[in-house]
């Protein structure tokens, strides 16, 4: 795809929220990415405009079917001016691998990261200086066209917004307790599990209520047939460390491929970390925990970067990880990808674009 990419600016900018109270995702710039398929006709008319409301007809098969599809990624400032985006590439693999199971057409991942360039730069007085922030880009893909029948839709609609972000959880960096879930179910082999489809995000959201109601920051969610083995944890992959040894669940097809898991699993390997991606049972992090090999667990993601866990509940039992503390692991990862992705620390694996 080569088209030019229109842009009108708006007559309207917005007022900026203060860096220091951002949360996440609730704020939005000034300008949205929109580009529209149409079967026979591909992908066509991309175009950066004023951030609105967008107007979709009822039927819209997206609202019935929920035939859609993310991604989450974060832009950051350079002391040089510069933009730093991290590894854009893989979240636009990973949208095309959600696009094929979901029915979706394809999309060309460069142009996609063009007009993320594109749009990032016309909203550049956006991203945020303060530390631990960034701005967070979330393209989406929804199905458009007007129709119950159900099939893949003939008309689609890509869209790119941005959101000036802070910590994804309220405890920033400081351990979360979470609820081991084993009566609801994210995802099963042969699903959807492994895509990033809106429709994961609706199945995990009742367990992550009743989490909530309980006191936990989210869920941590087991394999859906025999309820054993470790898959991820709300909206991150996770990772034990146990007997010096750094454990996460094996990719199987129910579980989503993070990039952020991607570049934990590279980073300890550089650094000569044994690290192994296998079945892990709630049994096993429970027997390490008794003996005292449990040294450290935490969520990794795009939006939480890396989440320490401080507490599991499991059934009737309280595993306590590493006296509620920020593990040595847990900060040296922190440390090191946000060093890369703000361009604090050299990049030597690559990872980061400037523009
Ligand atoms: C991300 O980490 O970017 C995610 O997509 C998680 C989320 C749904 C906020």
């Amino acid at each position: 795809m080569n088209e030019e990419i229109a842009v009108q600016l708006t007559s309207q900018p917005k007022e900026k929220p203060d860096e220091q109270h951002l949360g996440f995702g609730q704020y939005f710039t000034d300008h949205m990415f929109v580009m529209d398929y149409t079967d026979g006709q591909g992908w066509h008319d991309p175009r950066i405009v004023p951030y609105a409301p967008i107007s979709l007809d009822p039927a819209a098969m997206v609202f019935h079917y929920g035939q859609a599809v993310f991604e989450g990624m974060k832009a950051f400032p350079h002391e040089s001016g510069k933009v730093l985006l991290f590894r854009p590439d893989q979240n636009m693999q990973r949208l095309n691998i959600s696009n094929d199971r979901l029915g979706i057409p394809e999309v060309s991942g460069p142009f996609v990261i063009k007009a993320i360039q594109k749009l990032v730069d016309t909203d550049r007085s956006w991203i945020p200086q303060a530390p631990g922030t960034s701005l967070y880009i979330r393209p989406f893909i929804i199905a458009t066209e007007p129709c119950l029948g159900v099939r893949s839709s003939y008309t689609y609609q890509l869209l790119i917004i941005l959101s000036p972000v802070g910590a994804y959880y309220s405890e920033g960096l400081q351990p979360v307790k979470i609820n081991v879930e084993s009566s609801y179910t994210r995802a099963v082999q042969g699903g959807i599990g492994f895509a990033k489809a809106a429709g994961n995000y609706a199945a995990s959201i009742k367990a992550q209520n009743d989490a909530k109601k309980e006191g936990f920051s989210q869920v941590l969610w087991l394999d859906a047939i025999e309820k054993k083995y470790i898959e991820e944890v709300g909206s991150m992959n996770i990772f034990f460390k146990i007997n010096g040894q750094v454990i996460t669940p094996a990719i199987n097809g129910s579980i989503l491929e993070g990039v952020t898991r991607r570049s934990v699993i590279a980073l300890l390997q550089s650094w000569g970390v044994p690290v192994e991606e296998r079945k892990i049972s709630m049994e096993e992090v429970l027997q390490a925990s008794i003996s005292g090999q449990l040294d450290e667990a935490f969520g990794t993601g795009t939006a939480a970067v890396i989440s320490p866990v401080g507490e599991l509940h499991w059934n009737d039992q309280e595993i306590h990880i590493n006296q509620g503390n920020i593990g040595e692991i847990s900060q040296r990862l922190y440390d090191s990808l946000t060093g890369i992705q703000t361009g604090r620390l050299p990049d030597e694996f690559n990872w980061t674009i400037s523009f």
